[in-house]
């Protein structure tokens, strides 16, 4: 029987990826905002983190990673399929944010979410002691509050979503709505992203279920439920190091001279996901070459594109039009040996991240929706020099707080270049001014002080799970 804990994370994807090198097992960081945020707030106590591991089969056994207790929870291929890249990642994943692609709707992608979150709400109630602290993640699992709260009456239940949570007309399509809505009662405490996706859910819990609310709490069978807004975050000061380190300092001069050194390095850096506007980014570049606004080689664009979801339609079509995007600036503009687009379909180690974010001059982050976006925050850490420019949707919930950032939106392709020709141009002092302010505010609101302020809230003290 796996050990029990006082503190338990429950989430879809595990810190790290099984994968099979020549018939043997090896780890690789999961990709992913969620991983990010949570990795170095497990790291700091001996928590459980209950997750899948990235494949389909038997589950590997339970096993200790950097302090944290890996509690693997099996996927069949057929529950890959319909939980995870059908109910989670091509129904609800598209709704909640704001159906910028048509979400898809199956009857047997429902049953295999009920059976799936079931499965992860038992491995909690395995592991957590009596009187315990369980915190669950995200859209994947919706369900587990309320079917863990029937289980477990004892536990304290926290969930987060990273995502949006949209309004209620469009949250009224899902067809099993109101069993979504009550798996969330199920928790305690409901923290959202941003203040209107909270007040959205409370809004649809009188909606929907006709319950009563006062401010941000809801009266469910005789229980409050609260539901807040806590902005999520990086590790500032880590990410700050590791930028600072010589190595990651000498490698991204390198990436400059690799690049031919040009006056303007723009940088995106995505899973690649509809939801990113990589798309929209990218025309509005070529637009600005078309236009001589811009010219290779002394501005360039790099474009990291993480594979993700690689067997959801969706995402097939967008790579097929990202790439054709990326073909057709480089055929237009680009010379021999010199691209005007350096696409890179692929994962990287944080350290070679850093070093791009230290080369990049102007950073595109123009999401058509996103919860929070953590790149935008990491680049503005690695600014440790004071210059550099951040472009960013006003649809990313960053945007709430990075407001010294070219805010533009993503919907309107001029103000998308407008907002590129600004930072280009920006004069350096009016970018360190504008980047210290940024900084400042990341230092004090890091991933730690999140998990702080919502394990408060959900009543946990500050000595017992929340990081110092
Ligand atoms: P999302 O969670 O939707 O992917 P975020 O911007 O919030 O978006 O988080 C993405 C995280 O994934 C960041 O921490 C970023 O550094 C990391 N990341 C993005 N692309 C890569 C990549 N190619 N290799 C490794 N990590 C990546
Ligand atoms: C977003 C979601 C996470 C998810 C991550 C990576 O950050 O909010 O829940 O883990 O994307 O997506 P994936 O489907 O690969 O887990």
């Amino acid at each position: 029987m796996a050990e029990r804990s006082s503190f338990v994370v429950v989430a879809n994807r595990l810190p790290v990826d099984e994968v099979m090198v020549d018939g043997e097992r090896q780890w690789r960081p999961s990709p992913g905002g969620l991983v990010t945020a949570l990795h170095p707030v497990l790291a700091q106590q001996r928590g459980t983190w209950i997750g899948w591991a990235g494949g389909d089969g038997e589950a590997p056994e339970p096993f200790e990673l950097e302090g944290i207790k890996i509690h693997p929870v099996p996927l069949s291929a057929e529950e890959l399929e319909r939980y995870y890249e059908g109910q989670s990642n091509a129904t609800i994943w598209p709704l909640y944010h704001d159906a910028v692609e048509t979400p898809v709707y199956k009857r047997r992608w429902r049953e295999a979410y009920r059976l799936v979150n079931q499965r992860f709400a038992q491995a909690a109630a395995d592991v957590a002691e009596q009187g315990a602290t369980v915190w669950v993640q995200d859209y994947q699992l919706q369900l587990v509050p309320a079917m863990l709260r029937e289980m477990r009456p004892d536990l304290r239940i926290g969930f987060f979503l990273h995502i949006p949570f949209p309004p209620i007309e469009l949250f009224m399509q899902m067809p099993f709505r109101a069993e979504i809505l009550r798996g969330l009662l199920g928790a305690d405490l409901v923290g959202f992203q941003q203040r209107l996706a909270a007040q959205n859910f409370v809004r649809l819990a009188r909606h929907l279920l006709g319950l009563r609310y006062e401010g941000q709490s809801i009266q469910v069978d005789g229980r409050k439920v609260k539901a807040g807004a806590f902005p999520i975050s990086i590790d500032t000061a880590d990410m700050e190091r590791m930028a600072a380190d010589p190595a990651v300092q000498a490698r991204a001069k390198q990436i400059r001279a690799e690049l031919g050194d040009p006056e303007t390095v723009i940088l995106g850096v995505d899973r690649l996901d509809y939801t990113k506007g990589i798309e929209l980014r990218l025309k509005a570049f070529r637009e600005l070459l078309a236009d001589g606004k811009l010219k290779v080689p002394e501005a360039v664009m790099v474009q990291v594109a993480t594979p993700s979801r690689e067997r959801v339609e969706h995402y097939q079509t967008l790579r097929v039009k990202v790439e054709r995007e990326v073909g057709r600036i480089n055929g237009e503009f680009g010379r021999v040996g010199m691209p005007a687009v350096h696409y890179l379909h692929q994962s990287y180690s944080k350290q070679e991240l850093a070093a791009l974010y230290v080369a990049a001059d102007v950073m595109m982050v123009t999401p058509l929706r996103d919860g929070m976006n953590l790149v935008a925050k990491e680049y503005v850490a690695c600014r440790a020099n004071g210059g550099g420019a951040l472009v960013l949707s006003e649809f990313a919930g960053a945007a709430t707080e990075l407001r010294q950032a070219f805010l533009c939106n993503p919907h309107d392709p001029d103000g998308v270049k407008d907002a590129l020709l600004r930072a280009v141009g920006a004069e350096p002092a009016e970018l360190k001014r504008r980047m210290r302010v940024m900084q400042r505010h990341l230092r004090t609101h890091d991933v730690a002080e999140w998990a702080r302020t919502f394990l408060n809230e959900l009543g946990v003290p500050d000595t017992d799970a929340t990081p110092a």
